[in-house]
């Protein structure tokens, strides 16, 4: 790779990213502590100078596929000639630390979700071959502190990071041991980071935390003396110049206050999707999950939020196979789907994870039946989403526009309701905000025709 003559030569850098949206927004805000160190980002981990596994923890699957993945990179760090520096990021480095350098010796370093920002001097003190290869303390303020300032957005959206770590203590749940507890980001950090993503030509903001709606983030600049609800801070970040879309992600059902389902019905801005995990609709395995709510309250919500804004797009979490879970408890959870009406939801089989205690309860539900009941909820969940989306044809719908497809001329971007949606792009710029007449629709995408482009893109 060339150098030019003030600035540091590149080096590849090549993040893989599983999990969750938390995921994506970290590997980015990897790549930019790394880029003052001449690190930039390459396709492949092949001859890269340094890949970070930026890892998942929330299910078996998800943990074994890392020791798989870093069994090859093992073999492509041999074929370098020892150059490759190997680093192994988020959940899985939070909960299994030196453990994962003992089964993967290939691994250089290990850093928690917490540690991000430390990456640099731990590359350095690696190249040295001195100190820890180990950071997994949580110091969440600092880290929030810590990150650059100023962010190179990829398009016209944006995740921005609000609240990190969870309280809940859901009984299947490893993310208040692997994230820590919750903490809020401060409001006037949060408005001076979507300020200056508006004036590098974001329109679409998604407010990020593993809890986003038990966001309490203090203002100090902005006043009030007290914390601000996501609510609060909705309504706020609205008002940017710029900032046409705002969603949020994930909720939970505990924390959807009055202020918030409010935003929904008079907020402009705010886009016409909510993800409020569920898990199940058995009273039962609700109190065993610790999840705080029956599902008569998370009915009562839905119709609240629905009241507020009537053409929402509801999606959710579901957990099928709950240890005790009966055919009457998933029977449960079959018709709370028919009766809410899902445009999309994820569902998983439960998965026992080391230390939480619902992986200590007495009857375990068999992997057959477990199988059984998830391919009976995904095949109504299917239907659902294939409905909601055919449910848009003949609609004109806003979209924005943010990447080409693989054929000449077609083009992708967001509806309202988080669609894909594919169109023919002649006259259409990426980043621009398009009318498109929904003519087509599947299981995954809807398909649209240009009625009119709105506005020059930036
Ligand atoms: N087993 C199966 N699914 C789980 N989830 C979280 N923990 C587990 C587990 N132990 C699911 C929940 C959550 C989503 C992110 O992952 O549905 O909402
Ligand atoms: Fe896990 Fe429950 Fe917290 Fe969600 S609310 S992150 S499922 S403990």
């Amino acid at each position: 790779m060339s150098a030019t003559p003030d600035a540091k030569p590149l080096k590849g850098l090549f993040i893989r990213t599983h999990g969750c949206q938390m995921n994506v927004y970290d590997s980015e805000r990897i790549r930019d502590v790394l880029k003052p160190l001449g690190y930039a980002p390459v396709d492949s981990p092949e001859g890269a100078d340094l890949v970070v596994i930026n890892t998942c923890h929330i299910r078996e699957k998800a943990t074994e596929k890392v020791y798989s993945e870093l069994g090859r990179l093992k073999q492509m760090k041999l074929a370098s000639g020892g150059k490759m520096t190997i680093a192994v990021a988020g959940c899985v480095a939070q909960a299994e630390g030196a453990e994962i350098i003992r089964r993967q010796p290939a691994v250089d370093l290990v850093l928690g979700p917490q540690a991000y920002h430390k990456l640099p001097e731990m590359i350095a003190r690696a190249s040295r071959a001195v100190g820890d290869r180990l950071e997994t303390e949580f110091e969440t303020v600092e880290k929030f502190d810590a990150l650059p300032k100023t962010r190179d957005p990829d398009g016209p959206t944006a995740f921005v990071s609000v609240q990190e770590g969870c309280d809940k203590f859901c009984t299947f749940c490893v993310v208040p041991y692997t994230r820590g507890a919750e903490i809020s980001r401060n409001v006037d950090d949060i408005v001076s980071e979507v300020r200056d993503l508006a004036s590098k030509g974001v329109r679409e903001i998604t407010l990020l935390g593993q809890n986003v709606n038990a966001f309490h983030g203090p203002a100090p600049r902005l006043g009030g003396g007290e914390d601000w609800t996501l609510g609060q801070l909705v309504r706020h970040l609205a008002r940017i110049g710029g900032i046409e879309r705002i969603r949020y992600t994930t909720s939970h059902p505990r924390d959807m206050d009055a202020g918030l389902i409010a935003a929904h019905g008079d907020t402009l801005a705010m886009m016409p999707f909510l993800h409020l995990p569920v898990q199940s609709g058995s009273d039962r395995i609700l109190k065993a999950m610790n999840r705080g709510h029956t599902a008569g309250e998370y009915r009562d919500i839905i119709a609240r939020v629905r009241a507020a804004r009537p053409d929402i797009a509801i999606a959710s979490d579901f957990i099928v196979g709950f240890p005790g879970e009966t055919d009457a408890d998933f029977e449960a959870t079959l018709q709370l789907v028919r009766d809410i009406g899902y445009a999309i939801a994820y569902s998983f089989k439960y998965s026992a994870r080391p230390g939480t205690p619902a992986a200590g309860m007495a009857l375990h539900v068999p992997e057959d039946v477990k199988d059984q009941r998830l391919q009976t909820l995904q095949a109504l969940l299917r239907d659902q989403q294939t409905a909601f989306n055919q449910s848009q044809i003949g609609r004109t719908l806003p979209v924005l526009v943010t990447g080409k497809g693989r054929n000449e001329g077609q083009m992708h971007g967001r509806s309202p309701y988080l669609q894909a949606v594919h169109f023919d792009g002649t006259g259409a710029e990426l980043n621009q905000f398009v009318d498109l007449k929904i003519v087509g629709a599947s299981l995954n995408s809807l398909t649209g025709e240009l009625v009119r482009a709105r506005e020059p893109a930036q």
